[in-house]
């Protein structure tokens, strides 16, 4: 069993996550990374490469090329040729190719909100406009709503911006969910860019992460997907991730806007994707386990508490929290100034709520939620 349990101090390696509150008793659990080592062989292939002493620029490997392919045809059934691939040093940056390689300026991008941010602010810097349509909140879970897309979208909308399994909100849409929004899609001849970066942090038994280009060649053919191991193996500071493209005339203009701004792989992001690829172990389903685990004692202390609500994570390790009815003019300020830091969910166009990693060590996040509670009464 690998350690998850086992609390390592972070503070000394300029880690994002903890030196926003450096020298402050705040307790992070906003950006997207887990206090958790990388599993036993990810490191292993990281320190045979470093042994190695040379660190030039690099090719992608073929071994990760393989092992990529490999894993998309059994993991989703995706057969999936090799030339569709174009490696990128982050999925962000696929999200700002995408809308400078989409349309025209002048051209609008649709999508739901509240969403990774950095969705929000990749139309402008590519000279589109954003149009944003809420996710509905139905039964306890968020969902798309068609008509409001479709009644938002503009006469210049060529884009549907997705989020797959969803950040902020955990969800992991069903088959017929995306059935639905791929007809959308073609109906109002939108292209799609579905950022799935998530998708092996699938975190209820009996669901399973569908890619949406793969419910049809023609829904295929219009789609951009992007994908990295960094979140599920937690490499998010060796960036590595690729785009999934299988029209021709589509992958080369994603390639034009690509040429000469976008940095090759570094050879130790490329060691670690290989290796995580390659993974000859359990450690995933370990990992899934503990953060619904991790979930599961979030959810039962928001339950237990007024004033706040945590609707069902069921992937991701992060939750979204609806605090409007502790009516609080900062929420983030509040829970910060009870120990706590959080995201903001004005960040995601969400505001009045806050998005809460729990991919941590249990005894980290408990001490979390203590605060939590604590800040909740504090509201109250
Ligand atoms: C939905 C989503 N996309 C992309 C990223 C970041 O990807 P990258 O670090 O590869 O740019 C994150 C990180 O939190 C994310 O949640």
């Amino acid at each position: 069993m690998f350690e998850f349990d086992k609390v390592i101090e972070r503070r000394a390696t300029d880690s994002s996550k903890w030196a926003k509150y450096r020298g402050r008793d705040i307790l992070p659990f906003w950006v997207a990374d887990m206090d958790f080592q990388a599993p036993p062989f990810v490191q292993a292939a990281l320190r045979d490469r470093i042994e190695h002493g040379i660190f030039g620029y690099s090719e992608t490997p073929n071994e990760l090329i393989d092992a990529v392919v490999d894993w998309l045809a059994s993991e989703f059934d995706w057969v999936v040729p090799a030339e569709w691939l174009v490696w990128l040093p982050g999925v962000v940056t696929g999200l700002n190719l995408t809308c400078r390689a989409i349309g025209t300026p002048g051209d609008s991008v649709l999508m739901n909100v509240p969403v990774y941010y950095p969705f929000l602010a990749a139309p402008e810097h590519g000279g589109r406009s954003l149009i944003e349509v809420p996710l509905q909140l139905d039964g306890g879970r968020w969902i798309i709503d068609l008509d409001a897309l479709a009644a938002a979208r503009g006469p210049r909308t060529r884009l549907f911006m997705f989020c797959n399994p969803q950040n902020p909100t955990g969800r992991v849409y069903t088959r017929d969910e995306l059935v639905d929004l791929a007809k959308f899609c073609a109906r109002h001849d939108l292209l799609i860019c579905s950022d799935e970066i998530h998708c092996s942090l699938v975190l209820d038994q009996g669901r399973r992460h569908v890619p949406i280009a793969t419910l049809s060649d023609e829904i295929a053919a219009r789609t951009i997907t992007l994908m990295a191991p960094t979140k599920a193996y937690n490499t998010p500071g060796l960036g590595c991730a690729f785009a999934i493209i299988p029209d021709a005339a589509l992958r080369k203009r994603f390639m034009d806007v690509r040429a000469g701004l976008v940095p090759s792989i570094g050879c130790l992001a490329y060691t670690a994707a290989t290796a995580a690829y390659q993974d000859p172990s359990n450690w995933l389903t370990q990992l899934l386990t503990y953060l619904a685990g991790n979930r599961d004692a979030l959810q039962a202390c928001v339950r237990g508490l007024p004033g706040v609500r945590m609707t069902h994570v069921e992937g991701t390790y992060l939750a979204w929290i609806d605090v409007r009815a502790l009516g609080l003019a900062q929420p983030m300020q509040h829970f910060e100034a009870h120990g706590l830091g959080l995201s903001d969910g004005a960040q995601f166009h969400g505001p009045g709520y806050l998005r809460f990693n729990f991919g941590c060590p249990r005894a980290t996040l408990d001490t979390g939620l203590e605060r939590f509670a604590r800040a909740v009464r504090a509201a109250g």
